[in-house]
């Protein structure tokens, strides 16, 4: 029922609600905080439930731009004319993200922390699938940066395609439907 809530919080995007899950978050992740200071002793070398939170919070940043980014890329290529500096400029932004993307899930930022994520267990548990999903993306978004000097929209909207295919492929393998803590 508290996950419910949560995720139509995100969706309705009622400041009222918002502050509800933030006092329900800060609660969790306080509570979080006394169960950690035990655990912090047993797992030396993992991050503790502040750093989690902080490493979630940096992913869901992360996210945000790609997202962003990526909607700004789509909007222009779908354009009679294009700006074309700011196609390159989201291009290759769009590259240095995809790229960085595995940085962004270090051991011990999956559920089961206290944080809301929508990361699931699969990918710390199946590396080497999760590696080949960000792989591909990176490489599709490398295509499209290369083919932008072209000018082309054609080749530019396939491309981008193409670039949302592997967001979605990964999404469906590795990102939950809804947040667990
Ligand atoms: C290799 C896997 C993978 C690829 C590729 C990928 N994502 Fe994701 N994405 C995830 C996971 C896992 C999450 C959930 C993260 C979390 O909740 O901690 C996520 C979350 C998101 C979110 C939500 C962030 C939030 O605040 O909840 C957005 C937006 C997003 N991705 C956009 C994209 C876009 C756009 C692309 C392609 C350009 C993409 N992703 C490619 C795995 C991926």
């Amino acid at each position: 029922m508290t996950h419910r809530a949560d995720r139509d919080d995100r969706t309705t995007g009622s400041t009222a609600t918002r502050g509800a899950g933030r006092r329900l978050r800060s609660a969790l992740i306080g509570a979080a905080l006394l169960l950690g200071a035990a655990a912090g002793a047993r797992a030396a070398g993992n991050p503790g439930p502040a750093q989690i939170a902080q490493l979630i919070h940096a992913r869901h940043e992360h996210f945000h731009a790609l997202g962003k980014t990526f909607k700004s890329l789509r909007e222009q290529i779908g354009r009679a004319q294009p700006d074309w500096n700011l196609v390159a400029t989201d291009a290759s932004q769009i590259e240095r993200l995809a790229t960085a993307l595995p940085t962004w899930f270090p051991p011990g930022s999956g559920p089961g922390h206290g944080v809301k994520t929508r990361a699931r267990a699969k990918i710390w548990a199946q590396p080497q699938a999760f590696a080949a999903a960000a792989k591909t993306l990176a490489s599709r978004a490398q295509d499209l940066a290369q083919a932008v000097p072209s000018h082309d929209p054609g080749s530019l909207r396939l491309r981008a395609r193409a670039l949302g295919e592997a967001c979605g492929s990964c999404h469906h393998r590795f990102r939950a439907h809804s947040s667990w803590w």
